[in-house]
């Protein structure tokens, strides 16, 4: 990357007649950037871009995505490579380190993220303080955040090994926790950890296994599980990661930083995306109850839920990726699931109608993520938390890129305030 020094936005006050010229940053890919740093300095004026449409808030080498192509890169390499060829532990150390492992490198990775799968004891206690009908992305806000009262040893933000071990505690101990909110919420004993299993095959014991009986994972459900992990691991500077820099750019500490990204996924829009697309395909119910469906999403009473993106105005590589896959799932189950025809006639229709072909509304990678996960068997609540699981790595990635920046302040944006100005206190008693 270079910030040159002769390309530059010139600012003209049209009032005044004076200029300013702002320089132009370049990255590696993707479009120019002006840097409005000094801009207040220099100006005295602020930029107003309240959901971020043109603002990058950061510098990152660690995704990028072309939206108009469908291009999704992790430190330089496709999506599809990685979820075809990889597998989510070496992804995961790519994220984190920068570049793939070596054999060495991935044992000593895998070895490491293994030894921290197990919680403290004390921490099924939190559990026990939750209703069993409370959501399970409730419970991880809590029990994520609650890490940092177990692991003192590793919340020294400025030294980088406990940094590092205090990542590799949070990419080990979510699924873990995720697994122990589902357990709870049906009412089965905690399946501890199996240190002898890949990490999605782990996953899916300590969710499915019961103390009672033996337990085998399906080789195509993990491998399955394995590639949902991958497709959800990063995404650049969406709304969660975003909050996990933010949180974290005060020094507060990664277990907390995760816990207000879990925070931020649950929303619909962004991570509860592939929860409320099964609950949309139940709510539609049948085939013929389309387009009425349709017309109420084109008089803007309701979204189509796994569609459109802000980023991707083509298509989801990701969706692409998920969509082969879940056919995979589905015929090696035998599935025969009735919402899917729904899903595959929604789809047809919003990819041939003009409204959804003039406001670029693919499918997204939750569209197909959802009837995967309902296929294995995980209720729509646990959807969303299976994507935090994916996305602690990317989330760890970004926060640890963030601390080992020299120039890192605390973010702190500015506003346009459209409050009232100067007003006399009138006393209670005289107020009319
Ligand atoms: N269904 C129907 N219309 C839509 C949808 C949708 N899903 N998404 C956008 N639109 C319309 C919207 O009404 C607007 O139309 P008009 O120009 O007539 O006012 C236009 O498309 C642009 O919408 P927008 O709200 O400005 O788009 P955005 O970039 O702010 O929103 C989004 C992106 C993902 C929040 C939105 O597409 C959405 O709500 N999708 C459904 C929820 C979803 O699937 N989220 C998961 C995203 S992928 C995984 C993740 O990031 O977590």
């Amino acid at each position: 990357m270079s910030d040159s020094k002769e390309k530059t936005y010139t600012l003209i006050n049209n009032q005044t007649g004076a200029k300013w010229d702002f320089p132009v940053v370049e990255g590696t890919l993707g479009p120019e950037t002006i840097d409005i740093r000094a801009l207040y300095e220099e100006t005295g004026a602020f930029t107003l871009d309240p959901s971020f449409t043109s603002t990058a808030s950061c510098k990152s080498r660690i995704t990028f995505i072309d939206g108009d192509k469908g291009i999704l890169l992790h430190r330089g390499y496709n999506i599809k490579d990685l979820a075809e060829k990889s597998n989510f532990m070496e992804v995961a150390y790519l994220l984190l380190y920068g570049d793939l492992p070596s054999r060495e490198q991935y044992e000593e990775f895998r070895k490491n993220v293994t030894y921290h799968t197990m919680v403290h004891e004390q921490l099924q206690f939190f559990f026990r303080g939750f209703r069993r009908d409370a959501h399970p992305m409730a419970i991880m806000c809590g029990v994520v955040g609650a890490l940092a009262a177990f692991y003192h040893d590793s919340l020294d933000i400025t030294d980088p090994k406990q940094r590092e071990i205090s990542a590799h505690r949070l990419i080990a101990k979510l699924p873990t926790l995720a697994a122990m909110a589902f357990k709870y919420s049906i009412g089965q004993p905690f399946v501890y950890p199996r240190n002898d299993l890949g990490f999605a095959e782990n996953f899916l014991h300590m969710c499915f296994a019961v103390p009672a009986e033996p337990y085998k994972v399906s080789p195509v459900l993990a491998e399955a599980m394995d590639k949902i992990l991958i497709l959800h691991a990063d995404h650049e500077q969406n709304a969660s990661t975003s909050t996990v820099r933010l949180a974290g750019s005060s020094q507060a500490n990664p277990f907390a930083c995760i816990a207000a990204g879990i925070a931020s996924l649950w929303g619909p829009a962004h991570g509860g995306a592939n929860q409320a697309v099964l609950e949309m395909l139940e709510e539609i119910g049948s085939k013929d109850r389309i387009p009425e469906f349709i017309q109420g999403v084109k008089d803007k009473k309701y979204r189509l839920m796994g569609f459109g993106h802000r980023v991707y105005k083509n298509f989801d590589p990701r969706a692409t990726v998920m969509k082969e896959s879940c056919d995979k799932v589905l015929a090696e189950l035998g599935v025969k699931d009735p919402l899917l025809e729904i899903a595959m006639e929604l789809e047809r229709i919003a990819l041939s109608d003009p409204y959804f072909v003039e406001r670029k509304l693919y499918p997204n990678v939750d569209f197909y993520s959802g009837i995967i996960l309902k296929a294995m068997g995980f209720p729509v609540s646990m959807f969303t938390v299976l994507f935090a699981v994916s996305r602690t790595v990317g989330w760890v990635s970004q926060w640890k890129e963030m601390m080992e920046e020299p120039s890192n302040r605390i973010g702190r944006p500015r506003q346009l305030y459209t409050g009232a100005a100067d007003r006399d206190y009138v006393v209670l008693d005289k107020r009319k």
